[in-house]
């Protein structure tokens, strides 16, 4: 298994405020007499819930469960995941940064594709890490991150960690599992592999045996900020084996995710039919988007998220074309990377499909 920095392999550090409802469980009872957390338990709330209601009160005045067990639980139930194999965080980026916390010291080399999701460099850069990235493998109907490149540069640099997003953003490509398995075996043993799966919810298979695995020297990541609609609530999970996440949860900020961001979490995760049909909207979004632009002689890449991406003939014409839609109040994505340029991002959701709200991206397809 890949290594922790040296700080972290010991007894410690121990979180010193696991909170309440962590208490509870390890007493077996319940507290009902909460006086020694320093919360506002007494305020009356009368402007909050005057605005959200009273039901929303009640979830505001004690910090949340440091262990998200009623999240843990309905996922360990729904997909199969080990109970102990999951670590909930503030979203997916949370996780990002938490990873690179736990399993890099400043200085080591961390490997990406150079124009993807570039969180993953922002954090990298932040954590004092050596940020090395490879090209992508661009071709005709194909933009990948280059798994050979990867796990070449992994061993070339002596990574500690390598970042994949699969499915891909900006591209949405997905790679093989069988191909993820691979680049796993071909990395350096101490080194890390980051599968973000921030997407993988809107996989045709996402339910499939692969996307319960806990993979060794693997953190796969994913969220509930798009299959579930939860973005502002910052709600993610990490799958990884338990002494990877023992060692996570000594560095992670204990009660980053809310209480009310977990009752709403686990409100939408009780409404398995609602999320199951909002992904089925977004997939048929998503070919209807895909193939309007194809028809416009667009190159569309094939995407397993709930975007498509489009490459346009120069990074120019993009920058116009995203430039001039802001210009109308219309925000598609361009991925700030010269090496992605040339391709715009658009989500797949029902606006994008009004009628000639995508005009201008429209005309620059037709004259180009
Ligand atoms: C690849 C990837 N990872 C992570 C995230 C962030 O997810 P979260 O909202 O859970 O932080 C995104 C969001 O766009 C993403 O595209």
């Amino acid at each position: 298994m890949p290594r922790f920095p040296d700080h972290l392999t010991g007894d410690g550090p121990h979180n010193p405020f696991p909170g309440v409802r962590v208490l509870e469980r390890r007493l077996g009872r319940e507290i009902p007499h909460q006086l020694g957390s320093n919360e506002g338990l007494d305020m009356p709330h009368r402007a909050l819930r005057e605005r959200f209601g009273d039901a929303l009160a009640e979830h505001v005045y004690s910090y949340g469960d440091a262990e998200a067990l009623g999240i843990r639980q309905r996922l360990a139930e729904q997909k199969g995941i080990p109970l102990e194999a999951m670590l909930v965080d503030a979203g997916a980026d949370s996780l990002i940064a938490l990873t690179l916390r736990a399993v890099t010291s400043p200085g080591e080399t961390v490997v990406a594709t150079r124009g993807t999701y570039p969180t993953f460099a922002y954090f990298a850069r932040g954590e004092g890490a050596r940020l090395v990235e490879v090209p992508y493998n661009e071709g005709p109907g194909r933009l990948a991150p280059d798994l050979e490149a990867l796990a070449g540069a992994a061993h070339e640099e002596r990574a500690r960690l390598v970042y994949l997003a699969n499915p891909d953003n900006p591209g949405g490509h997905l790679h093989r599992d069988e191909d993820v398995l691979a680049l796993r075996e071909r990395l350096p043993d101490d080194c890390w592999l980051l599968l973000d799966e921030a997407y993988h919810d809107f996989r045709d298979d996402a339910d499939g045996e692969f996307g319960r695995r806990v993979l060794p020297g693997v953190v796969r990541l994913r969220t509930l900020s798009k299959a579930h609609g939860l973005a502002g609530l910052r709600v993610g999970y990490a799958i990884a084996e338990p002494e990877t996440l023992a060692v996570m949860m000594k560095v992670r900020i204990h009660y980053a995710v809310s209480t009310l961001s977990q009752a709403a979490a686990e409100t939408v995760l009780d409404a398995p039919g609602e999320v199951a049909a909002h992904v089925a909207a977004v997939r048929k979004r998503r070919e209807r988007l895909a193939t309007h632009l194809r028809e416009l002689g667009a190159d569309v890449l094939p995407s397993a998220t709930n975007f498509v991406g489009v490459r346009l003939p120069t990074a120019e014409l993009a920058a116009e074309v995203h430039k001039t839609l802001l210009d109308e109040g219309k925000l598609i994505a361009r991925p700030a990377d010269p090496a992605l340029g040339h391709v715009l991002r658009i989500t797949a959701v029902e606006d994008a499909l009004a009628p000639g709200r995508l005009a201008t991206l429209e005309q620059a397809l037709r004259r180009g």
